[in-house]
């Protein structure tokens, strides 16, 4: 069924999407910063469903672990030497949430947010594209957020760069074999929030989506083509609205704390 790569492969939204690639039979190439999570996590998929995983450890934040990322996507499987098979899903998942106001903020901080959930998406991109445009297939996940319609700072920011890049990047791909989606999810129950100090207890219970859920929307609307893909009615009922307000009015609605 052909090789995904997934970034931020070992917790939350990525891990759930590799679990549901592996159970429909896709080899896997897992990308995350620790180490033992990774290879706990290659071990208990091997074992589960039977597929190849290999694992590649890497900080999305520093420029030389992208490039070697990168160096995995442009794989062609037509090198006799190179037993590696061509990655035809590409999932630049991992991301985190700033979490600080930007004026008094740390702007290392800031600049770590660029690298992982913009550079990177473009570089990872980039190298996919050209090994898979070629092959007259494939397809590209880049996940987003429903907070890149919002002024939710740098974070929204950001992800506001990964919706309209993949939008430009799906027009560009039309009648070459290769799709490109972008994933919009509201609230989602991972260690997102955790892992920023975040409180999650401010949101009501009917605010949370469950990560299942949105791998399984997602992946769908990957196999349909799908260029924005805003998984549950309650989200797309608050994309369209946020679409919809005037931005004075989204602007009211505040910054994430
Ligand atoms: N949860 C939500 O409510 C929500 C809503 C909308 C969008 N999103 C987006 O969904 C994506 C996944 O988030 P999640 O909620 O699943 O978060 P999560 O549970 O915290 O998982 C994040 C994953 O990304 C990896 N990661 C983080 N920084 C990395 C780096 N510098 N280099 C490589 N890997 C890195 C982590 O592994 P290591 O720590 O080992 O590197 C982990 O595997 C993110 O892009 C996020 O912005 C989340």
């Amino acid at each position: 069924m052909g090789t995904a790569l997934v970034t931020g492969a070992t917790a939350g939204l990525g891990l759930e999407i590799a679990w549901q690639l592996a159970t429909a039979r896709h080899d896997l190439v897992l990308v995350a910063r620790d180490g033992e999570r990774l290879d706990r996590v290659a071990g208990q998929i091997r074992a589960a469903a039977g597929v190849h995983v290999e694992v590649i450890q890497a900080d999305l934040a520093r420029h030389d672990d992208v490039t070697r990322v990168a160096e995995r996507l442009t794989v062609t499987g037509a090198d006799p030497e190179d037993d590696r098979r061509p990655v035809g899903l590409l999932v630049n998942n991992a991301g985190f949430a700033p979490a600080q106001r930007f004026v008094a903020g740390d702007l290392d901080i800031e600049l770590d947010a660029v690298d992982v959930m913009v550079r990177a998406v473009m570089v990872l991109s980039h190298a996919a594209v050209g090994q898979m445009v070629p092959r007259g297939r494939g397809a590209v996940l880049n996940v987003a957020s429903v907070a890149a319609l919002t002024a939710g700072g740098s974070y929204a920011a950001a992800k506001a760069y990964v919706r309209t890049f993949t939008e430009g990047l799906a027009v560009e791909l039309k009648g070459t074999g290769v799709t490109a989606t972008v994933l919009c999810p509201g609230f989602t129950r991972t260690e997102f929030h955790d892992r920023a100090g975040l409180s999650t207890e401010v949101l009501p219970d009917g605010a949370w989506l469950h990560a299942a859920d949105v791998a399984a929307e997602a992946l769908a609307d990957v196999r349909r083509g799908v260029v924005i893909s805003t998984p549950s009615v309650r989200y797309k009922a608050a994309a369209a609205l946020l679409r919809a307000m005037p931005r004075w009015a989204v602007r009211a609605v505040g910054h994430y704390r």
